[in-house]
């Protein structure tokens, strides 16, 4: 049985005191869930002291991305060091939006996630087609592409502590959901994949979240598919209330 695991990605969202009263809304909304993994991640200005918040509750942090050196002239850029030091447990890393906008390729998101495992990081991998490479048929390909990527040289063990999420470009923040069939297929075919490099055993272990335009309203159906063990949510957890109810799906 796999862990429901419903994450926020705050994007470039919310100053420091708004991030605040976000996180305090939010963990007093869902004060009562026990049996879900719940990760907010806000920007890193806003990380500790989003950390003080939710210290000793069920709402643990994640960061937005982070950099693959450990220390040094890198202007510009966090280290995984830094993130645990200001109370973060998550990281996303391979987001689109980076992919797209700031360069990142396959193997800089192998990199991240390589110094992710070896300190101790929750990685979030995310892998997705854009619109015209799913018009194309190549949907598949495109993700396949991405997980193989992204774990090149990863251990079966350490895979096992990663999260991904298949996020299709085209679904995110565009109020267009990929069909909980669409999506659960893209699911599953990602867990053929990764028996096919690691076994049946470990893919049916390792978490895939869904993302894109995910809300309160379509969450309860997304989450009735077997092969969707979360959310990853961007606009939607921008509000405690919008938020708590993804968290407190029911399927
Ligand atoms: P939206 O939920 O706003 O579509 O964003 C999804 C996403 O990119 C989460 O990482």
């Amino acid at each position: 049985m796999r862990r429901p695991f419903l994450a926020g990605n705050w994007k470039m969202n919310k100053t420091v005191p708004e991030a605040v009263a976000l996180a305090k809304e939010l963990v007093q909304a869902v004060a009562n869930v026990a049996d879900r993994d719940i990760v907010i991640c806000p920007t890193f200005p806003c990380l500790a002291p989003v950390a003080e918040v939710v210290r000793g509750t069920n709402v643990k942090l994640g960061a937005q991305n982070m950099y693959f050196e450990d220390s040094g002239a890198y202007t510009g850029e966090i280290s995984a060091d830094m993130l645990i030091s200001a109370g973060v447990e998550f990281v996303i890393l391979g987001h689109s939006e980076r992919r797209e906008y700031f360069g990142e390729t396959n193997q800089i998101v192998n990199k991240k996630l390589k110094k992710a495992l070896e300190k101790g990081l929750g990685p979030i991998v995310c892998v997705g087609e854009k619109l015209v490479e799913r018009e194309a048929g190549k949907a598949e390909a495109v993700v396949e592409d991405h997980v193989r990527g992204a774990f090149e040289g990863i251990t079966a063990s350490d895979a096992l502590k990663v999260t991904i999420a298949y996020e299709p470009v085209w679904a995110i923040g565009t109020g267009k959901t990929a069909t909980p069939d669409d999506a659960n297929a893209m699911h599953a075919f990602i867990r053929t994949v990764l028996g096919s490099i690691y076994s049946a055993d470990v893919a049916g272990k390792i978490r895939i979240q869904y993302g894109g335009s995910a809300n309160d309203k379509n969450i309860d159906d997304l989450m009735k598919m077997p092969d969707i063990d979360g959310a990853l949510v961007g606009g939607a957890s921008l509000k405690a209330d919008s938020f708590s109810r993804i968290v407190k799906f029911v399927s």
